[in-house]
């Protein structure tokens, strides 16, 4: 990270080379005052620590605009005059000012900041309480990149405003008020003449802005892009390498690469530029106030004595620095607001509401008529009734697409019912009536994929829930035949689980996500696709695992292998959202139907079975 030239010499405020790129979108106007509402919530909390470096900042900005006034004072009224007991005084009024205004500058500083990194924790804690609180429905909607830059780098925008954007700008603009109160209160129209410098920097400081804004809108983009890339050839390694694509790869990335060099080079360029443009300025500035000074004292009127132009110096030195750092702190305002609208965005989809209330008599699940679609027109689920006693198994088989997925998101209410598409009940109580937290601890789906933290076996468990000890996880693992494997891990129930789960295989990240379930007390545990993803080896061990639980809890389980579900109580054949078949392996292969063509295709497919 390169520092903007604009930084304050004296008062070093870095800021990194983001601070120009992504300044310059609109504000979003419309909602303004509903956002600042939005941000005000979160900010009230800590209103002293803001209240307290607003007060700092006039504080700061009176004294050091005061300082040349003094200098003024210990040079013309004690060292010109002779005078050395008001030079001493006026000495030390001076060190007084600088001291002050020292004290100011980190009092401003240091409230806003505690403030500001404060009010942000709060944000990122309600963002992230609500991302937690979505249904899965909105997940589904949204690429979860989204909700990642809003907790990070949206809340970060955030910080850079109120911590660095909004203290300086507040007190610069009171510190430019001040030097231009004391030089029109010393002489009236040098002071006025002053101002004119004011336009001029605006002006260079905005032609030069247009010109770089593009440039580093082109080199956030093209970094994005590389990012991209290079996380991309890291995930598709493999696939890069034996499609032999590394050429290719390589061409676009020197493309893009040097593309960020070129377009990084001309930015500097103009940077430079405007630098040493309002460096000649102030000096110009300077040279123009002390001509003035100079024809204006052979003329008729009074001339400055020397210390007035002593403080004139060093106003106009002080005068730039903030002049030229005015647009950029706007800038970085409006990056705010813009990323205070995102979060807002995020907080405002709903979370689901919670209005069931009761808790089923038993666990006996029944599906009636049940007509579902996701988009009005085509239901992906047609009629479907069933019924699963609690402590029986049902399997659900079916081509791809034909809503098996859909019918276990229904039951645990990933998604609710169409309105008038029937009914699911548990133990006689309709879904919605239920309190969601139950159904929660009722119900436990394993899907095909299952997620493995970067933990311990015995953390991916136990998930950290006290009730689940050692003992319980090892006898489960023993029952569900998982406790050889990983005895046989270099720490055995410690070993660390490598990044989603890439040391163990899929038959075995499937038995510890079983294993999971089954330290919880739910009484239902529905698979989708358990077996799809295995081989014939751990097809056995997954085999195993399943019979015990289906001895021991109600289970669902959709199957890609036909040959899993041989020992269900009742199997349903779904295609195209409509139930075709319904019985027991042995009834459906009495039938000349779906289920025993299936079976036999996968028989003669895979011979092994
Ligand atoms: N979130 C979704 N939004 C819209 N359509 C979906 C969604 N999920 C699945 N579908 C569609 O619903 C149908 C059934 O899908 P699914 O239940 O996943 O089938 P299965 O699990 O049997 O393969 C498919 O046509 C699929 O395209
Ligand atoms: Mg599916």
């Amino acid at each position: 990270m390169r520092n903007c030239w604009f930084a304050t010499p004296g008062i070093a405020r870095p800021m990194s080379i983001r601070c120009w790129s992504s300044r310059w979108r609109r504000m979003p106007m419309a909602s303004d005052r509903k956002l600042t509402a939005f941000f005000l919530g979160f900010a009230a909390r800590h209103k002293w620590r803001f209240l307290l470096s607003v007060l700092a900042m006039p504080i700061y900005a009176y004294l050091v605009a005061e300082a040349p006034n003094v200098m003024r004072r210990a040079i013309d009224d004690g060292i010109m005059a002779g005078d050395r007991a008001a030079t001493i005084r006026h000495s030390l009024v001076y060190l007084g000012c600088m001291v002050g205004g020292a004290l100011g500058l980190v009092a401003q500083h240091w409230f806003m900041q505690s403030g500001g990194i404060r009010t942000l924790t709060h944000m990122r804690e309600a963002v992230m309480r609500h991302i937690l609180g979505l249904g899965r429905a909105e997940y589904d909607k949204r690429p979860l990149g989204v909700y990642v830059s809003r907790s990070t780098s949206d809340v970060e925008a955030i910080g850079e405003t109120m911590t660095a954007g909004l203290t300086n700008l507040i007190a610069d603009t009171l510190l430019i008020v001040f030097i231009f109160v004391n030089m029109v209160a010393i002489d009236r129209k040098l002071g006025l003449m002053t101002l004119v410098i004011v336009p001029v920097v605006v002006v260079v400081v905005d032609i030069f802005r247009r010109i770089l804004r593009p440039l580093y809108d082109r080199i956030r983009t093209v970094n994005g892009t590389l990012t991209s890339q290079i996380n991309e050839v890291l995930g598709m390694h493999g696939v890069i390498r034996s499609f032999h694509l590394q050429g290719a790869f390589n061409r676009l990335f020197r493309e893009d690469n040097d593309e960020y060099r070129d377009t990084n080079i001309k930015a500097v360029s103009y940077d430079a530029a405007v630098f040493s443009i309002l460096e000649g300025l102030s000096f110009v500035a300077i040279g123009g106030v002390l001509l003035y000074i100079a024809v204006r004292a052979t003329g008729t009127e009074k001339a400055l004595q020397l210390g007035a132009v002593v403080a004139f110096i060093q106003w106009l030195q002080m005068l730039f620095p903030p002049l030229k750092q005015m647009g950029a702190r706007f800038a970085i305002l409006q990056s705010a607001l813009a990323a205070v609208s995102k979060l807002e965005t995020v907080m405002q989809i709903p979370l689901p509401v919670d209005e069931g209330t009761k808790s089923p008599e038993n666990l006996n699940l029944t599906v009636r008529d049940l007509t579902f679609a996701y988009n009005k027109e085509q239901p992906v689920l047609k009629n479907v009734a069933l019924e699963v006693p609690a402590g029986k198994s049902l399997a659900v088989v079916g081509p791809t697409g034909s809503g098996k997925s859909t019918l276990i998101r229904l039951i645990v209410r990933q998604f609710d019912l169409n309105p008038g598409g029937g009914e699911i009940l548990l133990g006689g109580t309709d879904l919605r009536e239920i309190l969601r937290e139950d159904l929660r601890k009722k119900i436990v789906l394993i899907p095909q994929e299952p997620s493995i933290f970067e933990e311990t076996v015995r953390y991916n468990i136990s998930l950290d829930r006290p009730e689940v000890t050692m003992e319980r996880i090892e006898s489960i693992c023993r029952k569900i035949r998982a406790h050889d494997f990983i005895q046989h891990l270099p720490h055995g129930y410690d070993t660390v689980i490598a990044g989603e789960g890439a040391n163990l295989s899929m038959g075995q990240r499937q038995l510890i996500a079983m294993a999971r379930a089954l330290a919880t007390d739910a009484q239902i545990l529905i698979f989708d696709e358990a077996t799809a993803n295995i081989d014939t080896e751990t097809e056995r061990l997954i085999q195993e695992a399943l019979d015990y639980v289906m001895a021991t809890r109600t289970t669902i389980l959709i199957a890609h292998r036909l040959s899993t579900i041989r020992d269900a109580d009742q199997i349903l054949v779904l295609n195209h959202g409509e139930i075709m078949e319904r019985g027991t392996h042995d009834a459906l292969m009495t039938r000349p139907g779906l289920y025993r063509r299936m079976y036999e295709l996968q028989r003669h497919a895979i011979p092994d079975q």
